[in-house]
């Protein structure tokens, strides 16, 4: 939700935050805006729609700058206008501020500020921060004083930076439950809601607390921590990843890149934890608390969308390999519920941005309870990396598309190597396991190079209005996380549901203008899949399957097929994947949208 980069220092802040605001766009795109200080003057320039729009105007009329802060907004409170985009203001237009989250007492204090006579212009919960920091800007001896004073009385959660007109050489910046990180420079320093818009300058970096008050000049960040009550000393750290990884090369998009990327993504997330040779699964994330492991009794994973799909296939993996009983919560619903836990139990969560709030909501409502809490984790460095006690990277770098795909297949392959990790290698599939992992990036590679199939079998099924993913077993969330990434790209109603559950309802649906998508690869419950297929066809609905290389009768029973590698039916759901991205990917492509950016998305959901 919401990207922010702030800039102070020598060098021209504007095309500095404009670049960081086009790296930031994936987490919103409804309209940017950016605030310029030069001396006492400042000046603001917003629009509806993508960053290049404002770029241009930017470009034609914005004077270079040394202060800078910039936004890009996904809308929560008020429609998509320039008047809601952000920075927002206060009534003298000396106060300017941009925001990501949500202030849950906004209309409160807009009531109490409406009293001491302030007005407002937008429907944004955000407007009331710039004139509540007014409002006590008159009562205290520094803007940092008020600033803080503010934060007081705003509940929520937010990322929050802030800029005035008489103060053109500092930015100020507060962040509680919402990302934020401060890229440290020479003569320079920048502050981003995720380093992607920060690389470029610089790798050091300092990631923002919850509760964290931060006033940066071009030499100095100063951190206070409110509920500390005290000075911090912020922590320098660096940023691992490149920045090539963060751009398109000859892609037409971030999302094709993404998906072409899941045989390095394998590649790296097995790299030294998977040994084959040595019959040893080492991850070094888990090291510090490997006793505690031995004594799990149960694992209760919390994730959302995608992560949640992945975290199912890991029950799976985890039930069968390891024995261990696997329950698998929307973060969303577990938040709210009362759940038993005994200390045996670990919590383990699933993110690629390690910022999603009701992720972070569910890791926070067991702080007390005394549990084990892990995460498996791409974004480096995130809320959720650094809540956990300890966790699995996924090493899978930035993704950048809306739609997740490489990190599901990160995920999937480290929750593999974690119920292999669990099993203490007694398992019979141990080794053959092993060895597998080692050998799917190249399967991994022959589902991409049939692409070009694929895309022809999309095409044929673009113009249908609704679709049903099917599977059996560790299929069934493979054919929720194919529907999920058809319906989120394609804006296509797509179902994904239990092969077996087909005559408990769904068939109702099925006619000739249903078709459905069907796992059919090869396992103990193949044959059974079939019927269900058999019993779709009788009711003259279009049947697309993903099959195993080798199984011809498949292909006299389904309209169109789209063939995977054999392999063992516990890795089957990372190729099921990659066939299911692409299918999603060339529908979605071919009806003309924009991939990357679905309609009414954002990245990181960093609101509930
Ligand atoms: C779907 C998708 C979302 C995310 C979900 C969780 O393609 O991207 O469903 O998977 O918002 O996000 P993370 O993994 O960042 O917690």
């Amino acid at each position: 939700m919401c990207g922010i980069v702030g800039y102070i220092g020598n060098k021209s802040g504007t095309d500095i935050v404009m670049k960081g605001l086009e790296a930031l766009e994936y987490r919103g795109y409804d309209s940017a805006g950016i605030a310029l200080i030069n001396g006492d003057k400042s000046q603001v320039f917003k629009q509806v729609g993508r960053v290049s729009g404002l770029a241009k105007e930017v470009d034609e009329k914005a004077p270079e700058a040394h202060l800078v802060m910039g936004h890009t907004r996904w809308a929560t409170h008020g429609g998509v206008t320039v008047q809601n985009a952000h920075p927002q203001a206060n009534n003298d237009q000396t106060i300017f501020v941009v925001h990501n989250g949500i202030i849950e007492n906004f209309a409160e204090i807009r009531a109490k500020l409406k009293a001491e006579g302030y007005h407002f212009d937008s429907q944004t919960d955000t407007e009331v921060v710039p004139n509540l920091i007014d409002f006590y800007l008159k009562q205290l001896p520094s803007f940092e004083d008020a600033f803080k004073a503010a934060l007081g009385d705003v509940r929520g959660a937010y990322s929050i930076v802030a800029v005035s007109s008489k103060e053109p050489e500092t930015l100020y910046a507060a962040r509680l439950s919402s990302p934020l990180v401060v890229g440290v420079g020479d003569g320079e320093n920048i502050l981003a809601s995720d380093p992607s818009a920060i690389m470029e300058h610089t790798k050091k970096v300092i990631y923002l607390e919850d509760y964290d008050v931060a006033v940066i000049t071009k030499d100095k960040v100063s951190v206070h921590n409110l509920k500390e009550g005290k000075q911090t000393e912020p922590k320098v750290e660096l940023l691992d990843f490149e920045n090539e990884q963060a751009l398109l090369g000859d892609y037409p998009n971030f999302m094709l890149k993404e998906i072409f990327e899941a045989p390095a993504t394998i590649k790296t997330a097995t790299l030294g934890r998977a040994r084959a040779d040595q019959g040893i699964v080492k991850l070094g994330g888990l090291e510090s608390v490997l006793r505690q492991l031995k004594h799990v009794d149960r694992i209760v994973i919390v994730a959302c969308g995608t992560s949640y799909y992945a975290g199912l296939v890991g029950e799976y993996l985890i039930e069968e390999l390891a024995g261990v009983p696997v329950e698998v919560h929307l973060a969303s619903e577990f938040k709210y519920r009362d759940e038993p836990f005994s200390r045996s139990t670990v919590l383990l969560a699933i993110s690629q941005s390690g910022e999603t709030a009701d992720t972070i909501a569910a890791l926070k409502k067991v702080e007390d309870y005394g549990v084990l809490r892990l995460g498996i984790v791409n974004a480096v460095g995130s809320t959720i990396a650094r809540m956990t006690d300890a966790g699995v990277y996924c090493h899978a770098g930035p993704e950048k598309a809306v739609a997740s795909t490489k990190a599901f297949i990160a995920q999937v392959t480290i929750l593999t190597e974690i119920a292999l990790h669990l099993s203490d290698g007694k398992h019979k599939l141990f080794k053959p396991l092993l060895k597998e992992l080692g050998d799917l990036p190249a399967k991994a590679q022959v589902v991409l190079d049939s692409a070009e199939d694929i895309k022809k079998i999309a095409e044929k099924y673009a113009d249908y209005r609704d679709f049903l993913f099917i599977g059996r077993n560790n299929a069934y969330p493979s054919a929720m996380e194919g529907a999920l990434k058809l319906k989120e790209i394609s804006y296509v109603h797509a179902e994904g549901y239990a092969a077996g559950e087909m005559k408990h309802g769904p068939l109702a649906m099925i006619d000739a203008n249903f078709p459905t998508f069907a796992i059919a690869t090869n396992s103990q419950l193949l044959e059974k899949t079939c019927s269900n297929i058999q019993e779709i066809k009788a009711r003259k609905g279009p049947v697309v399957a993903i099959a195993t290389q080798g199984n011809k009768t498949i292909k006299d029973l389904c309209d169109d097929v789209i063939y995977i590698p054999a392999t063992l039916e516990e890795t089957q759901p990372i190729l099921h994947a990659i066939a299911t991205q692409l299918f999603a990917y060339y529908i979605a492509q071919h009806k003309g949208l924009d991939v990357d950016r679905p309609r009414n998305l954002a990245k990181s959901v960093t609101v509930e």
